[in-house]
């Protein structure tokens, strides 16, 4: 093991690992890990990071990490994916959870492989939805809790050739994905409702085996069939540990077969992202996350679900994710014949002709300690600032009194920590007038109306990393007398 030691940012690194993947390792492998690197390096233990001990890596663990940065380049550029949730459930058009909400016997439920008839090549949709969307990447569930494979699996025929479709539903998304340039990726259930051993193999251990060497088996058809495959997205490992999943030898599988792929952390092991799921929460720096979430509240099709998300809504949460070096991976549920459900369709168009202007501000975003406020969000590439404003101020009263507000429109930002040089409306390009004091960064003469919805982006070319906290300010801001001074 052991690269020659390298400098960086004055500090020893070993193995040639930069400080990014050093220290997403050490979270990863606490103490252990810090042993293990003591060793590749060959030197004393003497970084031991968290109390919690962890299984000591593997020399699989040891590649993953090393090759992290490297195989998640392109991810950390593309920051928006498309999540698809298709199945048998689709047909009864009630939430993915259908079969065990409402308790629906098996014996009825798999009368809905025979049913099942997708209109031919429904995946180009998708992938074309995907690409005037602005998302980067697609993801479709292979097999959900369901346990309905929608590939031409060997190993059970509750799939998708050898019932209804009589299709492979996965190589059309795949060849689907690839004609629009996009990356791709398999969501895979390990929970399975469906085989006689998914439930026994807690207190079973012949069912454990039959059990666990079904769902490599299925894995490795996944990983060997298509091609490159770029994202592995496990979900819900009820009922078994990782141990008892073997994770550690489904992922050196699963990377032996694909040295680039991206794998998730749902199979119990950290894997390479955390999965955030209808919330969206930033990892610690150097660990990769990605929110997903649902356009409605659904993942599956769900006729009766109208609880739509607006653009806005969408344009936001996607730049808060931006904003915290993450990735959003937004759902759609097709209809049982593939059909993108109208609304889906319209807040993602929405959502692409804003990237189609805005992008920049999004694809290739690196982390902004950027406070909250009501009105703006932030976004950050080198010392390029992105102030997106969400709610436009338009012309305020205040502006008769207050010189603080002219010449409108005024947006300002307080607490910004680095100085800006210029100022530039994004979709227009129009130059943007501003002021900057200690205290805050006000952009004037801003048109009255909104130039963009469901957003305004305004670019701040700053003179180093911008960052802001207006909570900063709180105690500096100069106070006069307990009555009023003006
Ligand atoms: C949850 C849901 C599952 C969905 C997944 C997506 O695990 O139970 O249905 O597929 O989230 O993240």
């Amino acid at each position: 093991m052991g690269a020659a030691k390298i400098e960086t940012a004055g500090r020893e690194t070993t193995m040639g690992w930069s400080e990014r993947t050093r220290r997403s390792f050490l979270k990863q492998f606490g103490a252990a890990g810090a042993a293990a690197m003591a060793v590749a390096n060959g030197d004393g233990f003497g970084l031991a990071q968290t109390a919690t001990p962890l299984p000591a890596p593997t020399a699989a663990d040891l590649k993953q990490a090393a090759t992290r940065d490297t195989r998640m380049a392109w991810w950390h550029e593309a920051r928006f994916g498309m999540f698809i949730h298709w199945g048998l459930y689709s047909l009864i058009g009630q939430h993915e959870w259908a079969k065990e909400n409402e308790g629906v016997p098996l014996s009825q439920y798999e009368l809905l492989a025979k049913h099942f008839h997708p209109k031919p090549n429904a995946a180009r949709e998708w992938a074309r939805l995907a690409k005037r969307a602005g998302q980067k990447y697609m993801v479709m569930t292979s097999k959900h809790h369901e346990g309905f494979c929608n590939w031409d699996t060997q190993l059970t025929d509750y799939n998708a050739m050898d019932q209804g479709p009589r299709r492979d539903l996965v190589r059309e998304f795949v060849e689907a994905a690839r004609a629009e340039g996009l990356r791709l990726g398999f969501y895979y259930s390990l929970m399975d409702w469906h085989h006689p051993d998914g439930a026994i193999c807690k207190t079973d251990e012949a069912a454990r085996r039959r059990f666990v060497d079904y769902t490599h088996g299925l894995i490795h058809e996944l990983m060997t069939n298509y091609g490159k495959i770029d994202i592995l997205w496990y979900d819900v490992a009820w009922p078994l540990t990782a141990e008892e999943w073997e994770s550690g030898r489904m992922n050196e599988m699963v990377f032996s077969l694909q040295p680039d792929i991206i794998v998730n952390n749902r199979n119990l092991l950290p894997g390479d992202f955390t999965t955030p799921e209808q919330h969206i929460q930033a990892a610690d720096a150097g660990r990769a996350w990605e929110t997903c979430m649902t356009l409605n509240d659904s993942w599956g099709f769900n006729r009766g679900d109208d609880a739509w998300k607006t653009p806005k809504t969408i344009v936001d949460n996607l730049v808060t994710c931006a904003r915290g070096g993450g990735n959003y991976l937004l759902n759609i549920g097709p209809e049982p014949d593939g059909s993108v459900p109208p609304e889906s369709m319209e807040i993602l168009e929405t959502v692409g002709k804003w990237l189609n202007t805005n992008g920049k501000a999004i694809y290739g975003a690196e982390r902004i300690e950027a406070e909250w406020t009501t009105n703006l969000n932030f976004t950050r590439r080198g010392n390029m600032l992105y102030v997106h404003v969400n709610f436009w101020p338009g012309h305020t009263p205040a502006a008769e009194w207050l010189d603080f507000y002219k010449p409108e429109v005024v947006v300002a930002v307080a607490g910004l920590k680095a100085k800006a040089l210029s100022a530039r409306l994004v979709k227009t390009g129009q130059k943007v007038e501003f002021t900057q004091d200690e205290f805050t960064l006000r952009l004037t003469g801003l048109p009255l109306v909104a130039p963009d919805q469901p957003a305004t982006v305004i670019e701040v070319e700053c003179d180093g990393e911008p960052a802001t906290s207006h909570s900063a300010l709180r105690p500096l801001w100069p106070r006069h007398k307990v009555g009023i001074s003006v």
